[in-house]
Formats: C-alpha cells, structure tokens, sequence
C-alpha cells in the first residue's frame, strides 16, 4: 500500500495546535507551505550549468506564525525526526552582524534564510514548522523549509517577488548554514514548481520550461529505500570538484559547454575517475533534454529508457548509488507496466523515482515489497504547485 499523506490543511491544523500550545490561545496571522521535489531525470548536472527535470511534490513543509514587535524569534518544529531541541529563540543582530550557525542543526536553516533574505529589516517573529516531506530522504526537505521560511518571511516584509532570485538566496542560505553546496534545482523548482507539470530548468540561465505532465494513464510512483549512508556528506562536494577539475582541463568554464568529443582528445590529461564522472555529466545533460522532448510526445517508453540509462550512469561511472537503490530499481523494472525506474537526488540512499501504466500500480508495489531487502516506503505522487501563501 502507498502511504497516506496528509493534506496541507491537515499540516496547517497540526502546526496551529502546536502553536496554541507554545504561545497560548492568540491564533497565528499568517500560513504558507513549499513542496518538496523529485527529479525525473538530469542528476548532478544543476552544478555543471546544465539541464534537470524535476517535478513539485505534494508533500509540503508549511510554517503558520505571526510578527512580533521585537528583535526576538522563536521557532518550533512539529517534526519528531528533526534533532533536539525542537523550540529555538534567538535575536536579530541588529548592526547587521551574521546569525551564525550553531545547534540544532536544523534551526540553521531558518537562519540561513533570514540571513539571506532579500529584504530589510526583518521583524521578530514567532512560527511552527510542520512537514510532511521525509527528512533526509531525498526529496528535499531542506529545500522545502528554507523555501517556506523564505515565502513566511514575505508575508511580514515583502521582498521584489523574484522568483528565481529568492530560490537563489535559498541556495545561499543551504550552502552558508548547512554547509552542502547543492545546486540550484531543489530551491528552483520548490519556488516555481507548476500543478500538472515537471520543470525544465535550464541551470545555466536559470529560465525553466513547463512539461506537462498529467496523463491519468500515467503514474508516478517514490520508493523510499529508507536508507541513508553517510557517505553524502563528503562525496558530494567531491563529486563538485571533480566536475570543476574537469571543465578546466578540458578550457570549458562548466562541464555544460563540453562534448564527449571534448573529453576522448583530453584523454590522456584526465585521471580515469574525473573522466568517468566528466562523461556522466555530458551524456546525463544530453538525455535530460531528449527525455523532455520525448514527455511533450507522450513517448513513455523512450523517456523510461533514459530514466534507466541515466541510473546505470550513476551507479557506474557517477559512483553515487547503492545496493539498496539498484535492487529497488532492478525489481521496478522486472514489473509489466513499467516504464523506467531509477535513484532520485543525491544518491547513497533516499528514494527512487518509477513512471508506469496506472493500472500497474498495485502489482509494482507488491512486487518491490517482495523483492527489496529492506523496508520501502511508497508514495504515489502528481506534480503539485511551488511556494504559496495559505488563508487561516
Ligand atoms: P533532504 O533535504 O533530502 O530531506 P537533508 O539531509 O538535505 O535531506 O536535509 C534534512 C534536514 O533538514 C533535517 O535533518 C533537518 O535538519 C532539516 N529539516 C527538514 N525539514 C524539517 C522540518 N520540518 N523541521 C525541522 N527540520 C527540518
Ligand atoms: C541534491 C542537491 C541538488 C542536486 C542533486 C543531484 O542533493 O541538492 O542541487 O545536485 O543532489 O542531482
């Protein structure tokens, strides 16, 4: 069976329950939620200027709270999985002098956010945080808080209201105060994520093109190895700098301007390893961009194919996949039905991401809960809007 998720009035009632009880009965003034993501396809190609294709989830992390009238902030999270403590106050450096991170590790994204916030002063505040995105599981959480605390903050001090510059302040806020230097599609496409739609965003010049994607034939299935290993967090950045070392060999400034004709005549001057990974990221952009044409044409099967060359790709010449993702992509692709199945996000762990026949579903999921070695845990998703405000 898929889980359940709730709705994000279901969300807002929790977080208005918890708030009752930290601040008393005076009833928050403002709401607003952001979704996670899952990628279809073009992994690890946000950070070499290339192409990704990801889609909005419906499940949304929300935050409810109102101004106060001083420098003071408190936030709470509703989320028992966050680390302790779940309430933090602070105050707002009034000379203009960072917010440092610090513990819990998860209030550093809400600072990271105030920190970047693209308009001054920010008001004290008081807020809850309530989500229904799996923390760490590669769906972008994180992404999704900071993108709510950012879309909360609008509501007390209007910013310009550009888009892609706010997904852009929430990728500072993830690279200063968590520390992971992600790319920009988790950021981009939780802001400007579109109902009925995947995104195909050009991280290069940052314009995104909307896919449809909302065939009720069709169903888009996240399976949840519920593993993480703690490999992320230093093969990440790794693997950034040795895309980087690439371009340079090769004269490109990113691995975007680069063919594999580039990478066969510099050969003889790349290691073997950043070879490999120079090649992933080339053909992975290649097939992002036919893997979209390929969902304009309804061609189900040719984009499944790329989902499938593009796991291959990252489990082995990326090296970012696992053996619990492999068997959950293996037993998918065994089911008649299915269409392409592969690791979603960073890798080392997290989800996969299956597309099928909607009259296959049942069948798929028993057959992956037969199959898998661990416990899986599925959701049954369609592409949802990005950041919005919510009424009370
Ligand atoms: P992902 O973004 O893939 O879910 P990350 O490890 O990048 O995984 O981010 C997860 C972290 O984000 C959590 O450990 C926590 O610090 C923070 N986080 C995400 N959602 C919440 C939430 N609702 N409440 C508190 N912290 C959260
Ligand atoms: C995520 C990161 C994204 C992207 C992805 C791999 O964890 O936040 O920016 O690089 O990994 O495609």
């Amino acid at each position: 069976m898929a889980s359940v998720y709730p709705a994000v009035s279901e969300l807002v009632a929790e977080a208005r329950r918890v708030y009752a009880q930290e601040f008393g009965e005076e009833a928050p003034r403002t709401a607003v939620c952001a979704p996670g993501r899952v990628n279809l396809i073009g992994e690890h190609t946000d950070y070499n200027q290339g192409y990704v294709l990801p889609m909005a989830l419906p499940l949304v992390t929300v935050v409810v709270g109102s101004q106060t009238s001083g420098q003071d902030v408190t936030v709470v999270t509703a989320t028992k999985d966050a680390d302790e403590p779940r309430r933090v106050d602070f105050s707002l450096p009034g000379d203009g002098s960072p917010l440092s991170p610090g513990s819990p590790s998860w209030a550093n994204y809400v600072k990271g956010v105030i920190q970047h916030y693209r308009a001054s002063p920010v008001p004290g505040f008081r807020a809850v945080i309530a989500s229904s995105v799996p923390l760490g599981g590669g769906l972008s959480s994180s992404a999704s808080l900071e993108v709510a605390v950012y879309t909360f903050l609008q509501q007390l001090r209007p910013d310009d209201g550009d888009k892609v510059s706010k997904a852009v302040a929430c990728q500072q806020a993830e690279h200063t105060h968590a520390g992971v230097p992600c790319g920009i599609m988790d950021q981009f496409v939780s802001v400007l994520g579109r109902e009925g739609h995947a995104l195909l965003i050009d991280c290069r010049s940052l314009e995104a093109t909307p896919v449809p994607l909302a065939d009720p034939g069709l169903v888009i299935l996240i399976t949840n190895s519920n593993v993480r290993h703690s490999l992320t967090g230093s093969e990440y950045p790794m693997r950034r700098r040795q895309c980087e070392e690439a371009a340079s060999t090769l004269g490109k400034e990113s691995l975007r301007d680069a063919t594999m004709k580039d990478l066969e005549e510099a050969r003889d001057r790349l290691d073997d390893v950043t070879c490999r990974r120079a090649r992933h990221v080339i053909e992975e952009i290649e097939r992002t961009v036919q893997a979209a044409e390929a969902l304009k044409r309804g061609a189900y099967k040719e984009f499944g194919k790329l989902m499938v060359e593009s796991h291959n790709s990252l489990r082995d010449l990326y090296e970012v996949s696992c053996r619990e993702l492999d068997e959950l992509v293996s037993a998918a692709m065994e089911v008649d039905g299915v269409f392409g199945s592969r690791m979603t996000g960073g890798g080392f762990g997290g989800c996969t991401v299956t597309l099928l026949q909607a009259d296959a579903i049942d069948r798929t999921i028993l057959h992956i809960q037969q199959r898998y070695s661990g416990t899986p845990t599925f959701y049954v998703t369609t592409p949802s809007e990005g950041a919005r405000a919510l009424s009370l």
